[in-house]
């Protein structure tokens, strides 16, 4: 890892650690990076600016409204510049903050306006970190993509034992470098995720669907999108909130998604495929809303839709790799393994719908990751966690 150029902005926020992440000052300036420290009111009660100042050797900016004077530049330059931005020792007002996105000083400004990776080092009592709300921030942030290290466990400055020490600035700086070596992985890479559910009209008010919300397939585009990839998503009907920064293609129905995944796929390196797609839709749609009849039964006549997944599995060029998801709820493995195989795909990840925290609709997902030659069953994750390992397990087939 080539760390000269590299802009590391450090927020130092009010904790007895404050005086660890000196030494993250020395370490990162040691390995070549440049290193820009912005200091909270509370950190300066606990080391003095000039500490870091000295360490850094760049002015430590504390005060929103007295930012050093050679500064040309707006009050968020630092933003800007930033190629990750650390906040180490964080409190669990600064993770609050930035849950609400409340910009009140210097460094929830900045790192509100910061479009850098933003990793995260927790230090409080015990009792603070498993606090609800602090519960609720912490999920929040993971959601936008906000990286965490630690907090560890051990004997707390306040004589408590618990979860809430920072994590040694060791760590914290091998956690930078991996989230620099990682950043742009996937740069100069086409990728078309699809997500959602589809809708089959039954007529002009009603339609079939699955309890699909998007999650998934919004977590993987976001992921690829972060790590440098050109994304396309091509969405059906959906409750999450959609990504930001991606090329969005809106389908309604399988035959709508088919029509998609045809134009779009040719021009994509990786085709990833996490919408829930109904396999029948009603033979004849109504033009009118169909009438009810008392005491009748309605019969509805279903017909098979196309298999898209499949249907693009046999254009696959050399180069191309393409991943699908198997959402079943019995004989999981045996059963990916064969839409593995029958779709021509180079990765199926397999979820058991039917365990809590995976599958439709859920933050988290239990997956297993299988191609032709393994198997890697993965522990219950986040969404944004899982597409990260997906994307990883992705590169590595493409090697
Ligand atoms: O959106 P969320 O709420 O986050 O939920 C996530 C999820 C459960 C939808 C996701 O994790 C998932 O499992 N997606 C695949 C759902 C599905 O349709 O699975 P399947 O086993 O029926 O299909 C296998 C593969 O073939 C899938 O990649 C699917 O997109 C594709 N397929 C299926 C049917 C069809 N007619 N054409 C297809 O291309």
């Amino acid at each position: 890892m080539n760390w000269t150029g590299k802009n590391i902005v450090l927020g130092v926020t009010g904790g007895i650690a404050a005086y660890k992440s000196a030494e993250v000052v020395s370490r990162l300036r040691h390995l070549g990076a440049c290193v820009h420290v912005i200091m909270t009111k509370n950190a300066t009660e606990f080391v003095a600016p000039l500490t870091f100042q000295t360490l850094s050797a760049n002015a430590v900016v504390t005060d929103t409204f007295s930012a050093p004077e050679y500064w040309n530049v707006e009050h968020v330059a630092l933003a800007k510049v930033a190629d990750v931005f650390v906040i180490a020792p964080a409190t669990a007002n600064i993770l609050a903050k930035m849950a609400c996105g409340i910009a009140d000083d210097m460094l929830s400004t900045t790192v509100l306006a910061t479009k850098a990776p933003v990793l995260v080092a927790p230090a409080m009592n015990t009792g603070m970190w498993t606090a609800e709300a602090t519960r609720q921030n912490v999920e929040t942030l993971r959601k936008r993509g906000v990286r965490f290290v630690g907090p560890g466990t051990g004997i707390l400055a306040c004589g408590d034992e618990g979860a809430g020490r920072m994590s040694e600035p060791a760590e914290i700086v091998e956690k930078i470098g991996e989230i620099l070596a990682g950043e742009n992985d996937l740069a100069g890479l086409k990728v078309l995720v699809t997500a959602g559910a589809t809708r089959e009209r039954l007529d002009p008010v009603r339609f079939l669907t699955n309890d699909s919300s998007g999650k998934m397939g919004f977590a993987l585009a976001e992921a690829a999108r972060d790590r440098g990839a050109e994304v396309t998503l091509v969405k059906g009907s959906t409750t999450a909130p959609v990504p930001e920064n991606v090329r969005i293609v809106a389908i309604e129905s399988a035959a709508d998604l088919l029509a998609a995944m045809k134009k779009e796929t040719p021009k994509q390196d990786i085709v990833i495929q996490a919408a829930a797609v109904a396999d029948y839709r009603p033979a004849a749609a109504s033009k009118t809303k169909i009438k009810k009849k008392a005491g009748e039964p309605l019969t509805i006549v279903l017909e098979e839709n196309p298999d898209i997944a499949k249907t693009i599995g046999k254009t696959k060029k050399q180069g191309q790799t393409f991943v699908g998801f198997a959402a079943e709820t019995d004989h999981v493995i045996r059963h990916a393994e064969e839409k593995l195989a029958a779709k021509n795909l180079d990765m199926i990840v397999a979820n058991d719908v039917t365990k809590p925290g995976a599958g439709f609709n859920t933050d988290t997902n239990i997956a297993t990751l299988i191609t032709k030659e393994a198997k890697k069953e993965l522990p219950i994750m986040s969404k944004r966690q899982l597409a990260d390992v997906i994307l990883d397990e992705v590169l590595g087939l493409r090697i």
